[in-house]
């Protein structure tokens, strides 16, 4: 187990906010941010002062988007936040809890932060990152499966009768399931599906941040069986008190308005997704499992590791992915489609460059 005191913060989150930037930039995996004048608001629609567990409007577009009862809804800062309520609420140091690998690091390291005696589930290559049998590996110790829909890093879809499954293992041992859904919201369904309903062991996260370009407004959330939404509650008076009010309504108001912005985002991805596969088809020395939705791919160089084509991409080519280390896969690596589409292009011609210059098979 590693001692919490030991997590000093998120390597992958340190080198996303210094080093990923750069002129092709397919490291990143959320939509391009939305202006704040690309919404329709007005200052009329702000106010800066709200006390109280939430704000119930914000509370029930919520509950009303993913049919659950307000009571349901816990609010917080980004799905990263309610990730933290969320696992802060369900484990105490030293329960057993079930990661998936590969894993989204900066939950990862949460977890341990908060002092779970961490086991690992696998997602594998061969499997299509199919999560394995649970079956295996829970013991009457487990408090906890946490695992993200549509994976990170493969953007692979668990379907319901996976997830309902996994549900049944976890709660013949009295366990909960974290599901991670913010990449979910990249299916632009206008009730968006959510595991939240396939269970009562069953805790989702979620926010604006991957599909909709809304990262900035912070607005994420938890749906939880209300005794437990209403412990996070509680527990947030120790963390946050309270949000920022004017993001609150903010939300809000970009709630009332993700129609527009989904048809545009919809559109970008299609086009990019097929662009990318495209691309993929002309590589022989890249495997991938190829998701339907989402906004990455997790492409496997077929020799040796990703770390010489990622600085190589880096430093001779201004294009930036993210090296599969972070992901506990070294010879993987996750490319984003999110960005604008003249910009994918490019960065794939610089792709193809690198990968030749390396020539990772060699004839
Ligand atoms: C699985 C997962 N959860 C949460 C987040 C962070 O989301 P937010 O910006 O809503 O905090 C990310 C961002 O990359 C992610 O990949």
């Amino acid at each position: 187990m590693t001692a919490a005191r030991e997590v000093i913060g998120s390597s992958y989150m340190h080198w996303a906010k210094t080093r990923s930037v750069a002129k092709y930039n397919l490291a990143t995996s959320g939509l391009g941010n939305v202006k704040l004048n690309e919404l329709r608001v007005s200052l009329d629609d702000l106010e800066i002062t709200e006390g109280g567990y939430g704000y119930q409007p914000l509370i029930q577009s919520i509950a009303t988007r993913y049919r659950v009862a307000p009571e349901e809804v816990v609010t917080a800062a980004g799905t990263t936040f309610a990730n933290h309520l969320a696992m802060a609420a369900l484990i105490k140091p030293g329960d057993e809890i079930l990661f998936e690998h590969p894993a989204y690091e900066p939950m990862l390291a949460l977890a341990r932060y908060l002092g779970a005696e961490v086991k690992r589930f696998s997602r594998r290559f061969e499997d299509a990152f199919q999560p394995e049998d649970l079956n295996r590996l829970v013991t009457p110790k487990t408090r906890l499966i946490v695992i993200t829909n549509l994976h990170n890093p493969s953007g692979v879809l668990i379907d319901d009768s996976t997830m309902k499954r996994i549900g049944e293992i976890a709660r013949r041992v009295g366990a909960r399931v974290l599901v991670d859904e913010v990449y979910m919201e990249t299916l632009f369904e206008e009730s968006p599906r959510t595991s939240f309903h396939l269970g009562e062991e069953f805790v989702v996260t979620s926010s604006l941040t991957k599909a909709f370009g809304l990262s900035g407004l912070r607005c994420g959330w938890i749906l939880a069986q209300r005794e437990l939404a209403k412990r996070m509650w509680l527990l947030n008076d120790l963390f946050a008190a309270t949000a920022v009010h004017a993001g609150e309504r903010l939300s809000v108001v970009a709630m009332q308005q993700l129609e527009g912005i989904r048809a545009r985002a919809k559109q970008l991805l299609d086009r990019n997704r097929q662009i990318l596969n495209e691309f993929l088809d002309t590589r022989e020395d890249l495997e991938v499992v190829r998701p339907e939705f989402g906004t990455v791919m997790f492409p496997r160089v077929r020799q040796g590791t990703s770390e010489r084509l990622c600085e190589l991409l880096r430093e001779k080519y201004e294009t930036s992915i993210v090296p599969g280390v972070f992901f506990e896969m070294p010879a993987h690596f996750r490319i984003g489609i999110a960005g604008n589409t003249d910009l994918l292009q490019k960065g794939l011609e610089r792709l193809a460059l690198a990968l030749d210059e390396i020539r990772f098979i060699r004839g």
